[in-house]
């Protein structure tokens, strides 16, 4: 297929250019590198120099993304170009409505005018478990019929674009000249590929595992845990961490599994509730180093517990994580940041 991979130059969507460009795609990059990496895209075109391009543009520049739409002929769109910090969010909610609707919107007006207003066949968007808020204690693990009440902006902009995806795939319908939507709510995602090529390089750096990785390295001298009074089984906030290698398999099924006219939203996460307090332990035995932890204040925006129940994916696209041991997703991310001290 020829894919446009917005954000390609992120964490999760390099990684999804190596996996489609490994299976033999044509692939579009589109990247403001406002926090993606120009390294990474040279290294993929180092090694798929004809099936791989990289186009430094934002995607709210609708007549960028329409002529690259048009001159590469791309039927599909994966869409992970987002700002995603839950507590900056809360911080900058103008940003982010800005960032993750207002230039996506210029993204789905390429969308529909391309190829002689025919549009694109397929698009898979990067959603959020954070759509969800804090689910009813009847819906832990969260199934994809758990009521969506979002926690922060950042969870707004992703609730609100399921919504305008939605609308616009009804739009095609209506058209006859149907789209394939999926959205994918991802759990926390975690690690890096295992060939060693790609990581995760954010500045700033807010994740709990790169950051506990951070202390383990000595690039910080401490690590604050954000709440330690929440209700649940030792006080700190339950996340699914799943591999981003796995959360790239999803978006490999659902591009070849949801047909034209179908509208599927998916959770990717493994099904498994992490504390910050067992992560950090993971970090600990990974890293081998005890580094300082301290206490800290909730996090304005940050959920209770939030973790998948798997079942929609797996019986729907057949969707299962490979990678589950979660010392073994956090030796993949120690992996890459030890390497690359300095990031990319
Ligand atoms: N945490 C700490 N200390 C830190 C960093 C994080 O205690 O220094 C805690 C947070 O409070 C939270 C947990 O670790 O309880 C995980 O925090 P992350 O920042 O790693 O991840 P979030 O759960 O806030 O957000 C991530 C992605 C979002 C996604 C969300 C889904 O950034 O895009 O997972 O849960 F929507």
């Amino acid at each position: 297929m020829r894919v446009l991979v917005t954000g390609g130059a992120g964490y999760i969507g390099s990684h999804a250019c190596q996996r489609l460009l490994r299976d033999g795609h044509h692939i579009v990059a589109l990247d403001n590198l406002h926090r993606g990496h120009q390294q990474p895209m040279d290294l993929l075109k180092s090694q798929h120099p004809d099936s791989f391009d990289f186009i430094h543009s934002d995607l709210g520049d609708t007549e960028t993304v329409l002529g690259a739409l048009n001159a590469h002929n791309l039927d599909t769109v994966m869409h992970f170009g987002a700002l995603a910090y839950v507590g900056e969010s809360v911080e900058d909610p103008l940003w982010y409505y800005r960032n993750n609707i207002s230039s996506a919107i210029g993204l789905l007006d390429a969308c529909d005018q391309c190829h002689d207003g025919k549009g694109i066949s397929r698009f898979i968007f990067s959603s959020s478990c954070a759509t969800y808020g804090n689910p009813p204690e009847d819906k832990i693990p969260v199934p994809e019929d758990c009521p969506q009440s979002p926690t922060s902006p950042y969870g707004y902009t992703k609730l609100h674009m399921e919504h305008i995806l939605k609308d616009y795939a009804q739009k095609r319908s209506i058209d006859d000249n149907p789209i394939a939507l999926t959205m994918l709510r991802y759990f926390n995602v975690a690690g890096s590929d295992r060939s060693g090529m790609l990581g995760e390089d954010h500045t700033p750096e807010t994740h709990l595992i790169p950051v506990a990785i951070e202390a383990a390295l000595g690039k910080r001298e401490s690590l604050s845990i954000f709440g330690t009074d929440y209700p649940t089984p030792d006080g700190t906030n339950v996340r699914d961490y799943v591999h981003v290698e796995d959360l790239i398999d999803a978006h490999v099924l659902a591009m070849h599994t949801v047909e034209r006219g179908q509208v599927e939203a998916f959770n990717v996460g493994i099904g498994e509730g992490y504390s910050v307090r067992q992560i950090l332990d993971s970090v600990k035995r990974v890293s081998g180093v005890d580094f300082p932890v301290h206490d800290a204040p909730r996090r304005a925006g940050d959920a209770i517990a939030l973790f998948n129940n798997p079942t929609k994916i797996k019986s729907t696209l057949g969707w299962e994580a490979k990678i589950t041991d979660i010392d073994e997703i956090v030796k993949t991310a120690y992996d890459w940041m030890k390497d690359h001290p300095d990031g990319y």
